[in-house]
């Protein structure tokens, strides 16, 4: 270890506690961004960014006023000659429910066998709380950044990123940059180091299926009229087959096959379709015929439904027929799919097959752009040198399932490549009740990020850029 390294390592661990009870207190803030009701603690959690990044010495740090929850922004741009990195995250979580199966509560963090316990302790609070770490270790210490640092910080990443694009759009100069790190990703099965190349994109819908006014007794109007929950049921029956591929006209016209290549990335990761079975707690894994469970999940679509209500809740019996149904179904995209295109197929293909007698109405609730990155970009490959000098294992190079919408956002408005560089354990519980995060990943992934400015300041000067 170089003598600059042992003094970070010394800063990093006479200053452990303080980073605890700092990463508590900002996840002790319900950041929702979904419910309305949780605004005001988005907002809140935006200021105790922006405190924090004024605390460790960034400057022009700003919140940013998007029409939504708001940005944060914060720079350091003093390495002259050195690369200038925009560095994304997201401090808004997902809606804690169900509120009864937390071991202690959502926004009450708990250490517990080597975990933090709490919603965003991974997803993705955790994770801008160890960029900010490093900047103040590095700045601590050294006095400088290797690199040019611009952070932003968001507050809708959960909902769709709603307002983020015309936000870019509007403000390309202010977040210049030679390329761009997003770190809301994870580490591969086995909790082995990984970098994401590959994203899927996302279309978000509800549907309303509407038919009396009011609740109808279902033994004086059973049988004469349509009722909504059926009415529901025989749509969503007809958006898959029994296999599970999406029976929506045109949704796989834009997908682009997998490559022979493709195929032989996924099948060579280390991957045990059994274990993976078997922590899920499901009695068998399904999807589309022809592709391993790693292609189905990173580089095929999807067609789900994320929540289904209407009529009778309650515990025993109450005979009516339901005035209204509802569903929330989103599809996960891959390149080259588009949001908006596919929401028009999904929509018109519900609307096609909707029974007579009910009146059905589809709402887009958002969407996200897939994202493919390459792997031989020299910011991933200083990203992969950084990982592995940290955690002592070259990283895995995966395409996953999930979304993060500025992804190709960054990309296509303001044309930089992505570096994915996530240190979530994939048994995070990410949108889940004891949602965590492996207090390793969180420690060694703060060395990591300051080791990657040091690669990204040793690269010959242009090709980062
Ligand atoms: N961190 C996730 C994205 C992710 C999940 C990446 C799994 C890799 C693997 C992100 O915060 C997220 O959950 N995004 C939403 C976006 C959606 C609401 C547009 C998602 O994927 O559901
Ligand atoms: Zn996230």
């Amino acid at each position: 270890m170089t003598a600059t390294a042992d003094v970070l390592e010394e800063y990093l661990e006479s200053t452990a506690d303080r980073r605890m009870a700092s990463y508590e207190a900002f996840l002790r803030i319900p950041s929702v961004s979904a419910l309305p009701e949780h605004a005001p603690d988005c907002r809140r959690a935006a200021e105790f960014l922006a405190d924090d990044l004024r605390a460790i010495g960034l400057e022009h740090v700003e919140v940013l006023e998007t029409g939504g929850h708001p940005l944060v922004y914060g720079d350091w741009l003093h390495a002259e000659g050195a690369p200038t990195v925009l560095v994304y995250g997201h401090y808004d979580v997902q809606p804690p429910d169900p509120l009864d199966e937390w071991e202690l509560a959502p926004f009450e963090p708990l250490v517990r066998d080597g975990r933090m316990l709490a919603r965003g302790a991974a997803d993705d609070k955790g994770q801008v709380h160890m960029h900010v770490r490093a900047a103040e270790a590095v700045l601590a210490t050294r006095g400088r950044l290797p690199i040019n640092l611009r952070y932003l910080f968001e507050g809708e990443e959960e909902s769709t990123s709603t307002n983020l694009d015309r936000w870019l759009e509007q403000n390309k100069a202010r977040v210049a940059a030679d390329f761009a790190v997003i770190s809301d990703t994870g580490f591969f099965e086995g909790n082995l180091p990984a970098i994401t190349l590959g994203l899927r994109g996302i279309t978000y819908l509800q549907v309303d299926v509407i038919g009396s006014s009011i609740d109808l007794h279902s033994g004086m109007y059973g049988g004469t009229v349509q009722n909504p929950a059926n009415a529901l049921a025989t749509i969503i029956a007809a958006l898959k087959d029994p296999d599970g591929r999406i029976l929506v006209p045109g949704f796989y016209d834009d997908v682009v096959p997998l490559s022979d290549a493709d195929r032989a990335a996924f099948a060579a990761l280390p991957f045990d379709e059994e274990a993976y079975r078997a922590s899920l707690g499901v009695p068998a894994l399904v999807g589309e015929p022809g592709y391993a469970v790693l292609e189905r999940r990173g580089g095929r679509p999807t067609l789900d439904v994320n929540g289904i209500w209407g009529g009778f809740q309650g515990e025993g019996a109450k005979t009516i027929i339901p005035g209204s149904a509802h569903a929330k179904i989103s599809c996960r995209l891959v390149v080259d799919q588009d949001p908006d295109r596919t929401y028009e197929l999904v929509r018109a293909h519900i609307l096609r097959v909707a029974p007579a007698g009910v009146r059905v109405e589809v709402h887009e609730l958002g969407g996200g752009q897939p994202s493919l990155t390459p792997m031989d970009h020299p910011a991933t490959q200083a990203a992969a040198r950084a990982i592995e000098a940290t955690f002592g294992q070259a990283p895995l190079f995966i395409r996953e399932g999930g979304s993060i919408p500025v992804c190709a956002s960054f990309t296509s408005i303001l044309g930089l490549q992505v570096v994915l560089l996530g240190f979530t354990n994939p048994d995070d519980k990410a949108h889940a009740p004891n949602e965590s995060m492996v207090l390793a990943n969180y420690e060694t992934g703060i060395r990591t990020i300051a080791r990657y400015w040091e690669e990204l300041a040793n690269l010959p000067s242009s090709p980062a850029r």
